[in-house]
């Protein structure tokens, strides 16, 4: 199982999560980890090398910081241009059938908020409908999402814990769960 992991984090210096999650990462070999504002930080995207690293791998995970209920802007950049139609989408659009999507979502809030009656009213699973619509257009199962609530008062301790969690949970979650 090849896993590709696709970062979208503007400002990873200040990161505690995410920068956290990368380092536990970069300890496994059969992970690439693809950091999309280190790569393109004039944010003009290499499609072409972005489809190849896409298709090289079996799971696709893209990993941000919840901005405004959604990713930060250059990850939205990347699928309105790699998600291209013949490649992804449409009649010969197949280059990601029967790989995986995983999302990995670190938020400022805690879980009690992201629930009806809470302060953002809705639920995780509610809010990232939207990628979940693009996975399915796409023809890529969608696994659970790995999420990370609370980061404004997490400790470093938990927040080590979630990394490791993290690589474990990219590295078995398994498909054949969702049969039962
Ligand atoms: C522009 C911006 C928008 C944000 N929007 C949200 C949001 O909608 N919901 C939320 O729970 N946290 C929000 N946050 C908090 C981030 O999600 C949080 O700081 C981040 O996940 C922590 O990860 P990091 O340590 O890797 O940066 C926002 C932060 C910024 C800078």
């Amino acid at each position: 199982m090849k896993v590709l992991v696709i970062v979208a984090h503007p400002n990873i210096e200040n990161s505690l999560v995410n920068k956290t999650w990368i380092e536990e990462l970069k300890k496994h070999s059969d992970i690439t980890i693809h950091d999309l504002y280190a790569e393109y930080p004039d944010e003009q995207i290499n499609i072409e090398n972005e489809q190849k690293l896409c298709e090289e791998h079996d799971r696709i995970i893209w990993q941000f910081p919840f901005y405004w209920y959604s990713s930060p802007p250059l990850l939205k950049k990347w699928q309105d241009e790699v998600l291209t139609h013949g490649w992804a989408y449409g009649q010969e659009g197949n280059k990601l059938h029967n790989k995986e999507l995983i999302l990995a979502v670190s938020t400022g809030s805690g879980q009690e908020k992201y629930q009806a009656g809470g302060r953002n009213h809705y639920s995780m699973s509610e809010l990232l409908k939207p990628f979940q619509a693009t996975s399915n257009l796409v023809g890529t199962t969608f696994l659970p999402a790995f999420i990370f609530n609370g980061s404004y008062t997490a400790t470093a301790d938990e927040i080590q814990d979630s990394a490791k969690r993290y690589a474990d949970y990219i590295l078995t979650a398994d498909t054949l769960e969702k049969v039962y």
